[in-house]
């Protein structure tokens, strides 16, 4: 499931957080349990430092947790238009 098309650009103090993986989070991009009942687990962010991170938000990043900006080429991937045909 895509949460998002874009990163989640965010300031994280340092500590653990745990990154949604399954996209089913209300609490995106974080986890919120949503993932039970799935294959899905979400996967640990280990933020050293305070600063700021991009956190995927299409879940296709190769990176996970972080944006690697494949979510750029899933958007040229989205299905054509349909075209109304007239007559
Ligand atoms: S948001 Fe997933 S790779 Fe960028």
């Amino acid at each position: 499931m895509q949460a998002k098309k874009q990163p989640h650009v965010v300031e994280l103090a340092p500590g653990d957080y745990y990154w949604c993986a399954c996209g089913r989070s209300k609490r995106q991009p974080y986890c919120d349990g949503s993932h039970r009942g799935t294959t899905f687990s979400p996967i640990k962010v280990e933020q050293r430092e305070s600063g700021q991170v991009k956190l995927c938000g299409c879940k296709q990043s190769a990176t996970k947790p972080y944006c690697d900006c494949t979510h750029e080429k899933l958007q040229l991937r989205l299905p054509p238009r349909i075209r109304r045909r007239d007559g």
